[in-house]
């Protein structure tokens, strides 16, 4: 019988499309320095769809607050190499920051174009999702940049809906009350990329 590999929570081996494998698990303080040296790898546009405004470099204090989350109010999974935390290069990040009330949290995400395109974004986006519901949130939402299709449409295909615009962002949300699951629960469950 196949001996199968025991990971801890939250941590996935998955073979993308490409045939690169990456290992998907919490975010580590160890990956500062990955982040650090690989954001000039990322497209100014990139940058600007995830953090809503342009940056040439991680600051000390935001890579601490990127990389070291508080597991009562935050979450956040990136996509790396099946390395060592601190060797492996991150290819993709994902978040829920808690708001104060917690009722609710804001999802962050950014999928680097070296692995772009390949089921990853929609995946993590299930992971928080399915994160968010374990700590009972009522909603998860996002800002996103009115001309960031690519991020609408796997926000809409996920249930999403736009709830408002302003200064060109629009806030797309998720309702996480069971009354009112949607499609997600499904897309949540399916546990492959692609
Ligand atoms: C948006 C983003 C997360 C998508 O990640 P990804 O891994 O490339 O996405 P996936 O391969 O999982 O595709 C998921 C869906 O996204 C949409 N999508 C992805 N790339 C797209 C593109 N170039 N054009 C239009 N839609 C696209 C599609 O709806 C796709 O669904 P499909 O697979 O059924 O076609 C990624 O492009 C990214 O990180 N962008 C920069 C940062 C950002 O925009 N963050 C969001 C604000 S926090």
């Amino acid at each position: 019988m196949p001996v199968r590999e025991r990971l801890p929570p939250w941590h996935e081996r998955q073979r993308l499309p490409n045939g690169r494998e990456v290992l998907i698990r919490p975010i580590r303080p160890e990956d500062a320095e990955p982040l650090r040296a690989s954001f000039p790898l990322l497209q100014p546009e990139e940058v600007r769809q995830r953090f809503l405004h342009s940056m040439k470099a991680l600051s000390e204090d935001m890579l601490e607050r990127l990389t070291r989350v508080n597991p009562k109010t935050e979450f956040a999974l990136v996509a790396a190499e099946p390395l060592p935390p601190g060797e492996a290069l991150v290819g993709a990040v994902a978040r829920v920051t808690m708001d104060p009330g917690e009722e609710q949290g804001e999802f962050a995400i950014l999928v680097s174009h070296y692995v772009a395109g390949q089921g990853l974004g929609r995946y993590l986006m299930t992971r928080l999702v399915k994160w968010a519901r374990g700590k009972k949130l009522k909603r998860l939402y996002g800002d996103v940049l009115e001309h960031n299709q690519p991020m609408l449409a796997l926000a809409e295909s996920l249930g999403f809906v736009r709830e408002s615009m302003q200064d060109g962002l629009v806030r797309v949300v998720l309702e996480l009350a069971p009354e009112q699951d949607s499609g997600t629960a499904t897309a949540v469950d399916r546990g492959a990329i692609g």
